[in-house]
């Protein structure tokens, strides 16, 4: 059982993690009750590899022993809530005794509520991480049964009743949110290939609620003539395909539990337009199809992200009601950043032009000279840094070299140093005073796309609460939280255009090169925009200041050279139409990237990408994703393979860093693995 599922995390590791953890319990035992008695713990910091060699490390581990019924948990762990270690791994546990294990996969938001709660009630705490007032809280409701014979699926309902977000745990699986599915593994027949969808009586008489539904061939999964009987509980297709293709796909609020062999699926409330079942399906995809999912790259799939990444950003930090930010990481120094001289922002690649993007409404809102450095440059010019001067660091690995260099910089030279980074428990976020982790999930094609969108809210959400307490700029707050509230869906509508954007890149292959030219809050995006294209395509691009363009570039502009232009309803439009105005004249034949209801615009030019309109600061998020489009259709047109080839770059940098920092780890998402064995039960 161990090997399956060690082997299902490796399965697992292509969506990146920082940590590992198993649990079996002992399994031989006539029934779950009497094996979950001796359950164990083995959890490690790093690879599932390092988890594997602990496990044959421990000296009462018996791997010979075969057993009749058995169940393990396995999980791997992208931090969010405190640093990755063996302690924040998951399985977290109710007690030094193991009573109660969970893995979980999510965010709980009101954990630390929970939490405070369960430590008024005397109990303590080991980890930093939400998923650990699951477990306690699953401890506090047994102690307080009111019968018992409560089963565990009432105990884990009511739980989850104070609970926001997705969780499972042994013997019984809820699922609100991340995908979650059941592989069933037996040579025998089953009893069903539909699994009714149970409910709990809703009746008064309080006993009703406390006791599961009937088991019976019925209402529940199990091989006929009670024969042996595997069940995979697992977030992820690619974990349990080798071992069987037969899977139910849970829906959300659904909680499936086994008792004695027996697979049952029930819901706590009726709801209008419930399935009445759920069926078992045969999935026909090959290992690499469901790892990729849908996409035929990481960087697609990190594209098509960007929806929910910046949602996870904003979650839990952006009052939509009220027009407040709350950032946890920097109240502590807030007072003492809104009264220092400067702000620097420092940073590498895409990261440096999320400080160039945002650097405009940083000054509006915080009304500080903002300075925006590449780390490299900043180091080389040995730029002078004062006490009263604050640093932020962008970095999606919060590992990059020449970034962490300027971080110690500064340091030694008394500013106070500030993350902005994706990775809990890299070095950037651990040596610098405060910041804030954008939460975008881990990133793993090698050109940056879904961090960018992230840090470039982080960034906004920044000078929100820089200025929350000034009367002067509330109606502009206002406006820009209002547009962070419909930014996903406006997201998904630029999105909407790869289509278009495919076709584009159809003519543009072939070109050795391509312009782009915008100017004020979207010249951060023709920056973004060409260093995507020679990144992965490997075709000259260039991003160019419109406000230069009689400064030199336009004697590159001529009726067979490709421009973009980036031409949006903000305080540049006059002088960007003039910008188009000198193209044209010279010929050119640019394909203009506007607002979808700039008619001017799109009457004037041969052909538009045409985005929805949004607050001025935040739409350089809706023209940088056109061109992180095009320049994945121009890759895969080209002939480059952007997942296996670019990835694995990106893999083989990363993986460096863990030989050269032992504090850096894979970027990865917790990912969740049961499994259950009942051999000839
Ligand atoms: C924290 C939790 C989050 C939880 C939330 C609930 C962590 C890592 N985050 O988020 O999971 O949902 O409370 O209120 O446990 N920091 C740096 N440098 C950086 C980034 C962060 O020093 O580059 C520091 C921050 O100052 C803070 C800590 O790391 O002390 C966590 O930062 P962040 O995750 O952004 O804080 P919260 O949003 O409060
Ligand atoms: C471009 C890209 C790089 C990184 C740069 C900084 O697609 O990925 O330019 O942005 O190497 O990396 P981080 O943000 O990890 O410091």
């Amino acid at each position: 059982i161990l090997e399956i599922l060690l082997k299902g995390l490796q399965r697992l590791e292509y969506r990146g993690y920082d940590s590992a953890g198993v649990g079996i319990d002992g399994g031989n035992g006539k029934d779950w009750e009497s094996n979950a008695k001796s359950i164990q713990l083995i959890k490690q910091r790093g690879k599932v590899k390092v988890l594997d060699e602990e496990i044959h490390k421990q000296q009462d581990v018996d791997l010979d022993v075969e057993f009749d019924v058995h169940l393990g948990i396995a999980h791997t762990r992208w931090a969010t809530h405190g640093v990755p270690s063996p302690v924040n791994s998951h399985p977290q546990r109710s007690d030094k005794n193991n009573e109660f294990i969970v893995i979980h996969n999510g965010i709980i938001t009101n954990y630390k509520d929970l939490r405070k709660f369960l430590e008024s009630k005397g109990y303590e705490f080991e980890s930093e991480t939400d998923t650990e007032t699951i477990a306690k809280l699953v401890k506090y409701m047994y102690d307080n049964r009111e019968s018992d014979d409560i089963s565990f699926a009432t105990l884990v309902e009511r739980v989850t009743q104070q609970l926001v977000r997705v969780f499972s745990c042994t013997e019984l699986l809820l699922k609100r949110g991340g995908p979650l599915l059941i592989g069933v593994k037996s040579d025998h027949k089953l009893s069903t290939d539909h699994i009714p969808v149970l409910y709990r009586s809703s009746g008064k008489d309080k006993k009703s609620c406390t006791t599961l539904p009937r088991m019976d061939q019925d209402t529940c999964l199990f091989p006929v003539d009670e024969k042996a009987v595997e069940y995979y509980f697992a977030s992820d297709a690619s974990a349990v395909i080798e071992h069987t293709n037969r899977v139910i796909f849970l829906e959300d609020d659904d909680v499936a539990a086994v008792t004695d062999g027996r697979l049952s699926i029930h819901r706590i409330k009726r709801t209008a337009g419930d399935h009445p079942a759920r069926a078992i399906q045969t999935l026909q995809m090959e290992l690499q199809q469901i790892m990729k999912g849908n996409y035929s790259s990481f960087m697609q799939k990190e594209i098509f992200e960007q929806p929910e990444s910046v949602v996870n950003t904003m979650r839990g930090r952006v009052n939509f009601d009220n027009n407040t930010v709350t950032l946890g990481g920097l109240k502590d120094h807030i007072k003492e950043i809104q009264r220092c001289r400067r702000l620097i922002l420092i940073a590498c690649g895409t990261s440096y032009h999320a400080g160039v993007a945002t650097r405009q409404v940083l000054e509006e809102l915080t009304e500080l000279p903002v300075m925006v450095e590449l780390a490299s440059d900043f180091l080389d010019r040995n730029t002078p840094v004062f006490r009263d001067d604050v640093c932020f660091f962008i970095s999606q690995s919060g590992e990059t070299a020449d970034s962490l260099m300027a971080l110690r910089y500064c340091k030694e030279r008394g500013a106070l140093t500030v993350g902005i980074t994706n990775t809990v428990g890299s070095s950037i976020s651990r040596e610098t005073d405060c910041g804030v982790h954008i939460n975008a999930g881990p990133e793993i094609g090698v050109a940056s796309t879904k961090a960018y969108t992230s840090q470039f809210v982080a960034l906004i959400m920044f000078a929100l609460l820089m200025c929350d307490d000034r009367i002067s700029m509330q109606p502009r707050r206002r406006e820009i939280i209002q547009g962070l509230r419909v930014l996903p869906d406006l997201i998904k509508e630029v999105l909407s255009l790869d289509d278009e954007i495919q076709k584009l890149a159809a003519e543009l292959y072939q070109q050795k090169s391509v312009l782009i030219m915008g100017r004020g809050y979207h010249y951060a995006t023709c920056l973004e925009g060409a260093l995507k294209i020679k990144e992965i395509t490997y075709m000259h691009s260039e991003g160019i200041l419109a406000g230069e363009l009689k400064h030199g570039p336009l004697a590159l502009v001529d009726k067979l050279m490709p421009v973009i232009m980036i031409i949006m309803r903000d305080h540049t439009y006059i002088k960007c139409q003039n910008a188009l105005q000198q193209v044209v004249a010279r010929q050119g034949r640019p394909i203009v990237i506007c607002d979808k209801d700039d008619y001017e615009t799109i009457k004037n030019s041969s052909r538009t990408i045409k985005v929805p309109h949004c607050v001025d600061c935040l739409q350089g998020i809706l023209s940088v994703i056109p061109l992180q489009l095009l320049s994945f259709h121009l890759a895969v047109l080209r002939g480059y393979d952007v997942s296996t080839h670019h990835s694995g770059l990106k893999m083989i940098i990363q993986s460096f860093f863990v030989l050269i920092n032992n504090y850096y780890s894979l970027v990865g998402y917790a990912h969740i693995l049961l499994h259950i064995l009942l051999k000839n039960h």
